[in-house]
């Protein structure tokens, strides 16, 4: 028994931050935003009262109209995020309570970039021990309530948004393998610092802004352009998949440059690979799952599929999927 992705949907708030927008904020340019990371614009949840598992259910919403199935019938919900509403409740506790999901119990998972993936992974595993049959997993993220908009080293590459996939067993299609990596010694070079029980908030972890993202971008470019593309080709070896078998890869969209070194090392045509980042930025846990809502369309029962990822912590890995359905064309 395989657990199969059976529905996906994503949810983006309407607030468009363009380049043009960020060179009247920080000084920045068009040019520099484009060639170095091939972002254009991005989406920003500009409403105070509205956080992460406003997104999440917006987007779980959707997910189970399409599928045509009732909230009560959910058996787990795992959301991938770094920008939960709270510290606790979790963000599925209240993506729960906010799409009626009665039935359910969920957490969240932390791994930055990499969260969609992992998430996915461990909810495969409750479908395919026979135990459950409708697992969401839900890849969302306020990136704007964690940026510094006076650092323009990293106000450039983030934007918000929210995505969803519903897990179903499946005889046929589904998650056929996973390799995933964790190196704590990637705090070194990307993370949030204060807020935690390390260094929990105070008016001088405020003052200091280290409540904010902090990345030391050189390094975390070269760990994610060689951990992508590693992981990448190494579950192409293991699954004896050459280039001509893979009918997509689902990159995270972090930078353009790792995406395209990603591709070359897996050797596939630039068609194959599914690229959003000039519209939404880095939505970090959402990226994965708002490209596969975009290529819904055009994907068939029996793609073999790639998703890879790269983010803080660090984390990184792929998987492997079969896509289980055609979509029918509206
Ligand atoms: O998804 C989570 C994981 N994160 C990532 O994968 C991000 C990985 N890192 C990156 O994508 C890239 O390192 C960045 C896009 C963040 C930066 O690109 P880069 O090519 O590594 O640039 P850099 O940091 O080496 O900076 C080059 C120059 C510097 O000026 P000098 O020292 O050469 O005079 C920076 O100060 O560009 C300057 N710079 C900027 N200029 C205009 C840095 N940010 C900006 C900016 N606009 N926004």
């Amino acid at each position: 028994m395989r657990a199969a992705i059976t529905s996906v949907a994503g949810y983006l708030p309407d607030d468009v931050l363009t380049n043009a927008d960020l060179e009247k904020m920080v000084d920045t340019n068009d040019e520099w935003i484009r060639s170095r990371t091939g972002i254009e614009e991005r989406r920003i949840l500009k409403d105070p009262t509205k956080a992460t598992s406003d997104m999440g259910a917006e987007a779980v919403k959707t997910l189970l109209e399409k599928r045509g199935i009732d909230a009560t019938e959910i058996d787990l919900i795992i959301v991938a995020t770094v920008t939960a509403d709270m510290h606790f409740p979790s963000t599925a506790n209240l993506i729960a309570h906010k799409v009626g999901a009665v039935n359910s119990w969920g957490y969240d998972l932390s791994a930055a970039c990499s969260g969609f993936i992992f998430a996915l992974t461990t909810g495969a595993k409750f479908i395919e021990s026979g135990q459950y049959k409708k697992v969401v997993i839900v890849g969302a993220d306020k990136m704007s309530s964690i940026i510094d908009y006076t650092d323009r080293t990293t106000c450039i590459l983030f934007g918000d948004g929210a995505a969803a996939v519903l897990l179903e067993p499946s005889e046929n299609h589904g998650i056929i393998d996973h390799k995933l990596h964790v190196d704590g010694n990637g705090a070194n070079f990307l993370r949030q610092k204060a807020g935690g029980s390390l260094f929990p908030p105070t008016h001088e972890t405020v003052d200091n802004k280290e409540h904010v993202i902090w990345q030391d971008g050189q390094p975390v470019f070269k760990a994610a352009v060689k951990g992508m593309a590693d992981v990448s080709y190494d579950i192409m070896q293991r699954n004896d998949l050459a280039p001509d078998d893979v009918a997509w890869l689902v990159p995270h969209q972090a930078n353009l440059r790792i995406i395209d070194a990603t591709q070359r090392r897996m050797g596939l045509p630039a068609e194959k690979v599914m690229i959003n980042i000039q519209k939404y930025g880095n939505t970090t846990a959402a990226t994965i799952p708002l490209c596969l809502r975009d290529w819904e369309s055009q994907l068939k029962a029996g793609d073999n599929i790639i998703l890879a990822a790269f983010g803080g912590g660090f984390t990184w890995g792929a998987v492997y999927l079969q896509w289980a359905y055609d979509t029918p064309q509206s």
